[in-house]
């Protein structure tokens, strides 16, 4: 049986720090009320030369440093965003270009802050189904181009950043102890899309518009969604709670974290938390999480890691796989 297994993982950040101490000289916030909501205590902003292109570049080829590859190894790409340089061609295929590869075949996934988890499993069915043997898997966002620097509700949450991981088709044996990509589930429900969207597009305001969120009405479903979409994995992958060696959800806030972690009953202590860092990087803040907690050798080869997210549609997802 064929897996889909992690061999690098990488990632990337705008020069500057925005912190909320920063904020507070721009906007009426305090550090005490974004702490207190969200934990967020900073996030990173990209400068005019910094994309969602050039920061998933750079991610992408740490990833696939670590992995001890070059972009020569791998032939297919699916980009995690929905801040895409152009409106087309695909920010992944400007990647591909950027990694100077004319080979393999490279695409978006639009799925907001799902945007990862829907790549990998994307990526996953290309690897098992033999469309491709190696992928970069990314997710990259500049969302500070999409805020409206003037709405206290939202501009304090986001920031900029990407993540990457290549994946590889190994064979496995088809049991829970392979390495590689377990089980995953993918959901969606277009009936919430007036809670978190952008109230611009090509087709209808030819914009780029601004985000708009009613977070209060985000906060009441995430958690309930979260759990549901977990425990399916589960079900599927016949694990539990005390099997996982890390759970690294969606980072968009503290709060919603501590409460899924809880309901799912995941120790506190296996719990990737990187939101006071990063901020909600959208598609990136998984990868984001994946590389932080590697690069601290947290997350070891054989460790058995819960991806999950949800985000504007709503869409939601996990992942189970051994690392
Ligand atoms: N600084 C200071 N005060 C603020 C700020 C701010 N940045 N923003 C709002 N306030 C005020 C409000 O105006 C309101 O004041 P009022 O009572 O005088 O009207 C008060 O704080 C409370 O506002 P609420 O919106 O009710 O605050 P709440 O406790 O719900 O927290 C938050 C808001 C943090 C957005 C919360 O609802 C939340 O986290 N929601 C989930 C959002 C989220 O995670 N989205 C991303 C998930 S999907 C994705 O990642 C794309």
């Amino acid at each position: 049986m064929i897996r889909s297994t992690v061999c690098g993982v990488g990632s990337a950040l705008p020069r500057r720090v925005v912190t909320n101490k920063d904020l507070e000289q721009r906007l009426e916030t305090s550090d005490e009320w974004i702490v207190q909501r969200t934990g967020i205590r900073q996030r990173y902003i990209a400068a005019e030369d910094e994309t969602t292109a050039s920061l998933g570049e750079a991610a992408a080829r740490r990833a696939l440093e670590s992995a001890g590859m070059t972009p020569a190894d791998v032939d297919l790409i699916v980009l995690g965003t929905s801040t895409p340089n152009n409106t087309f061609p695909a920010t992944a295929v400007e990647i591909q270009e950027r990694l100077g590869m004319r080979h393999g075949f490279a695409y978006d996934m639009q799925a907001v802050c799902s945007g990862f988890v829907y790549a990998v499993t994307a990526a996953d069915l290309h690897l098992r189904g033999g469309t491709a043997k190696r992928a970069l898997v990314i997710g990259a966002e500049t969302f500070s181009r999409i805020l409206d620097w003037n709405d206290r509700t939202t501009c304090v949450l986001f920031g900029d950043g990407a993540g990457a991981v290549v994946l590889e088709a190994r064979d496995g044996e088809g049991t829970i102890a392979d390495r590689g990509i377990l089980a995953s589930a993918l959901r969606s429900d277009g009936s919430h899309k007036d809670k978190l969207f952008v109230d611009g597009g090509p087709s209808t305001t030819q914009t780029v518009g601004h985000l708009r969120m009613q977070g209060r009405e985000v906060f009441k479903h995430a958690v309930g969604m979260i759990t549901d979409v977990v425990e399916d994995v589960f079900r599927k992958a016949d694990v539990s709670a005390e099997d996982i060696s890390w759970f690294v959800p969606h980072q968009a806030n503290k709060r919603i974290i501590d409460a899924s972690a809880r309901k799912l009953g995941i120790a506190e202590e296996k719990v990737v938390v990187t939101v006071d860092l990063h901020g909600n990087t959208s598609a990136a803040s998984v990868p984001l999480a994946l590389a932080h907690a590697v690069a601290q050798g947290r997350i070891k080869r054989g460790d058995l890691v819960l991806l999950e997210a949800m985000g504007g549609g709503f869409t939601w997802g996990a992942v189970l796989l051994r690392w």
